[in-house]
């Protein structure tokens, strides 16, 4: 389904003298022996998962469809960005299915929730609130605004009806009020931290209401589950991405960019940079993840790749088959210059760039690539691609020797924060 090419790399890994190592970790990581090992509910959770709250999130999806115009999808990092990689990537981003989803409670900003919140009062909109500990500060701030418009708008009643809370099974505020107020809730396991998140409740119900067929993807979770147990490096796209990532880490690399030539794939490089930084960026180590999308930034970034710094290598995600097509008409005057194109697929031409740039980069520039070849991206490669790059993160954490599942940088603003906010006990 993946496949991982390093034809263009100028500096290959010495596969055979990471084996033991990668099998070790292999082991560590399938007994749950290693660092952070009570965060690996999401390693076999596309076999493990809770089938009736599978169906219950289905049911929900079609009654949200049935009913609403919007959908108020309110969370933060690993509680937001993989539902939101998702739906653009499956849906595109001019997508005119019903309901629209919409996002909040990722930011402070007052501009951005104004008119979030003056964007969706006139319209029949429901809310999921997403937080697996309940007290995520933007989270909370969005959904007691939304909660308050809502009960004013419906009443408390319907209110209650168009509410469905993510959260963990037992603890948290959210908890505490989504059972107090009795919204239908779904589980965030306390095993699976936010950024691994994607294939749970946290994703599947955003995504089920966006009319993407979660089953489809939870299967595709499964062929990458099954098949990314391999410890041999060579018959294991994902070990041998960390591999490579590992040997760019000690070969003065300090920075990963993911580059994909869609799209429809910028919040999926934003969902990488969250998995990759806050899983390894810790004890002064790690390599910082960037994201492009080719060839729009290529009339920004691509200067600096070609002739900066050599502080970089590229992780290009190449797709075969886009999911449409579209041909270049001819036009009689060509006052353009683009009848030597006429009646080719743009999907032709952006391929073309793809390897022209590839050359310049790789010959010129001395930049090193690595490659995930897949076919095409749809519901059931996008569930395999998620549970690849979670496996990769692991093994590539491991090789860096840092625990993969916390993120303890993360409470330094925070705490800083509360204390200028006059938050009690900080
Ligand atoms: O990956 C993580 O753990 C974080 O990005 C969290 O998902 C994010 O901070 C949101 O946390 P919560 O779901 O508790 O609101």
């Amino acid at each position: 389904m993946v496949k991982t090419n390093d034809s263009y790399l100028l500096t290959k890994p010495d596969y055979a003298a990471y084996q033991a190592r990668v099998n070790a970790i292999n082991e560590k990581i399938e007994n749950k022996t290693g660092a952070g090992n009570d965060f690996l509910g999401w390693l076999n959770y596309p076999d493990t998962y809770d089938k009736e709250e599978f169906e219950r999130i289905i049911k929900a999806a079609k009654y949200v469809r049935d009913n609403y115009e919007v959908l108020v999808v309110c969370g933060i990092g690993g509680s937001y960005l993989g539902a939101r990689a998702a739906i653009e990537a499956i849906n595109g981003l001019h997508s005119n299915k019903k309901p629209e989803i919409i996002f909040i409670g990722q930011t402070f900003s007052s501009d951005y929730i104004y008119e979030t919140l003056e964007y969706i009062k006139d319209k029949k909109f429901a809310i999921n609130v997403i937080s697996k500990s309940g007290t995520t500060t933007e989270t909370a701030i969005s959904f007691r605004l939304l909660k308050e418009m809502l009960e004013k708008k419906v009443g408390k009643e319907e209110a209650r009806k168009a509410i469905f809370a993510t959260t963990d099974k037992e603890k948290g505020a959210l908890k505490e009020l989504s059972t107090k107020e009795g919204y239908e809730t779904f589980t965030l396991n306390s095993d699976v931290g936010g950024r691994f998140s994607v294939l749970t409740p946290v994703g599947l119900f955003p995504l089920a209401v966006a009319g993407i067929d979660i089953a489809s993807l939870m299967n595709g979770a499964h062929q990458a589950m099954m098949e990314l147990k391999e410890p041999l490096i060579e018959n294991n796209p994902a070990y041998k991405y960390a591999v490579i990532r590992d040997h760019m880490y000690h070969s003065n690399k300090q920075v990963e960019m993911f580059v994909t030539y869609e799209p429809r794939l910028v919040q999926l490089g934003e969902w990488f940079k969250q998995l990759f930084g806050e899983s390894e960026g810790k004890e002064e180590k790690g390599l910082l993840p960037d994201s492009a999308t080719f060839s729009t930034d290529l009339h920004s970034l691509g200067q600096f790749i070609q002739q900066g710094s050599k502080v970089l290598f590229e992780t290009i995600l190449c797709l075969d088959k886009p999911n449409k097509d579209v041909i270049i008409p001819h036009d009689d005057e060509n006052l353009d210059g683009l009848n030597y194109l006429e009646n080719k697929q743009l999907s032709f031409v952006n391929k073309q760039a793809f390897l022209g740039t590839l050359k310049a980069h790789f010959e010129d520039g001395k930049v090193n690539h690595v490659l995930l070849e897949m076919d095409h991206l749809d519901a059931y490669s996008l569930g395999y691609l998620f549970y690849f790059f979670m496996k990769t993160c692991a093994m590539s954490a491991y090789l860096l020797d840092v625990n993969p599942f916390n993120q303890p940088g993360v409470e330094i603003y925070k705490k800083n924060m509360f204390h200028l906010l006059g938050k009690k006990g900080y």
